[in-house]
């Protein structure tokens, strides 16, 4: 009866569809399942910032209307940490700005820059919210493959000459999500000169900087000379701190893009709930050995996984960064068949490569977020199922 804006009616299909529905079922039907399909942390907030929110809370102070750009002190806090983790000066009157959580302004920004027509350049597989941003936003998505041949980065010379003339921003997310890749500084810096070139917007995800093994620390984008003024890079306290469900992250970089996106937002929301914006001010002064100790843990249950995989022939290669697993089917199916089979065989979830974008396909992703013991009871039931 109604009829769909032809924006809504071009976002990808929701793939998961089918494989939720079986999902519901088995949970229902009592089956043990092990579920290594959601990003989402399984450890609880630690209690100093569930604390600080439930003393925020009680001040009436805190009940009204927030600020559109948040907390000054919120945005002190964020500049400092910026400064002791990446050695980066920002502004905090300009140069930062709170979101509810990073995938609200991850999706938002592209209203700010995009016409319609207009293409924004994203890979493929990747976090959904990039394409759904700029369809919504009336753009065009132009697929970058994210190949293992090329370490699961852009080949951005194989970008044509008329897209790069129709592009107004490009998304990249090191460490990424689905694959687990990383990237350095020389592909940032071939980036910020492929984007100042072509007078490209670039818009860093930045969401797993703090979720990394074996000593390894993740670089920014904003670490790079002059990336400052021509791009954003958006940050989350969700998977750092275990704070998926609260909702804060901010946007940070040029002062012309912070202020663009805060007049997008100043329509669209009202700001974070202040007491939250206080608990983030908590967690970022938290001390970082509780973000060591995360580490550590999915440290171990990354190894127990890869080395369970290994034994069975899989090919898995074990990530620097994230709590993801990017996996090469090791079968002759696609990756939605091959997550239904191992969902039917032995109750284990995974993502299929494929819901994050068509060179997902031949992949899946699998989750680090349930404990070892876990892990190797799921290793288990494939060695003996599949
Ligand atoms: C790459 C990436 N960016 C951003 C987000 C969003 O995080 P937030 O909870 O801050 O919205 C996620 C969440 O899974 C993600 O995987």
């Amino acid at each position: 009866m109604f009829r769909l804006s032809k924006k809504l009616q071009s976002l990808p299909p929701y793939l998961f569809v089918e494989i939720d529905r079986a999902k519901r079922k088995a949970r229902a039907q009592g089956e043990d399942i092990i579920d290594l399909g959601i990003g989402d942390p399984d450890q609880p907030t630690p209690a100093h910032i569930v604390e600080a929110l439930y003393k925020a809370a009680q001040d009436p102070a805190c009940h009204r209307y927030a600020l559109d750009q948040g907390m000054l002190s919120l945005r002190e806090a964020i500049s400092k940490w910026y400064k002791v983790r990446f050695g980066v000066d920002l502004n905090p009157e300009t140069e930062i700005l709170p979101l509810i959580g990073s995938k609200e302004g991850i999706a938002h920004f592209p209203l700010a820059f995009l016409d319609c027509g207009d293409y924004s350049l994203v890979p493929d597989p990747c976090y959904p919210p990039y394409k759904g941003g700029s369809i919504l936003a009336g753009g065009k998505p132009y697929l970058m493959p994210l190949l293992q041949a090329n370490a699961f980065l852009p080949d951005l010379k194989k970008i044509p000459p008329g897209i790069r003339r129709k592009a107004k921003l490009m998304y990249i997310n090191y460490p990424n999500n689905p694959t687990g890749a990383t990237a350095e500084k020389d592909f940032y810096k071939e980036t910020l000169d492929f984007a100042v070139k072509n007078k490209i917007i670039v818009i860093s995800d930045l969401a797993y900087s703090e979720m990394s093994y074996d000593g390894y620390r993740p670089c920014s984008f904003m670490e790079i000379p002059g990336a400052k003024e021509s791009a954003v890079e958006f940050h989350s306290l969700s998977k750092t701190y275990n704070m998926t469900g609260w909702r804060i992250g901010w946007a940070c970089g040029s002062s012309d893009l912070i202020d663009a996106l805060g007049r997008v937002k100043s329509n669209i929301d009202s700001g974070i709930f202040c007491a939250l914006q206080l608990a983030g001010i908590s967690a970022l002064e938290t001390p970082q050995e509780q973000v060591r100790n995360m580490c550590q843990l999915y440290q171990e249950r990354r190894d127990a996984l890869i080395t369970g995989l290994t034994s069975l022939g899989w090919q898995v290669k074990p990530p620097k960064a994230t709590f993801y697993v990017w996996i090469k089917i090791p079968a002759k199916s696609n990756s939605i068949e091959f997550s239904k089979l191992l969902l039917e065989k032995t109750n284990i979830v995974v993502t299929p490569g494929l819901g994050f974008g068509k060179y997902g396909e031949g992949y899946i992703r699998m989750a680090l977020t349930v404990p070892t013991q876990r892990i190797r009871e799921a290793v288990q039931r494939l060695r003996q199922k599949i």
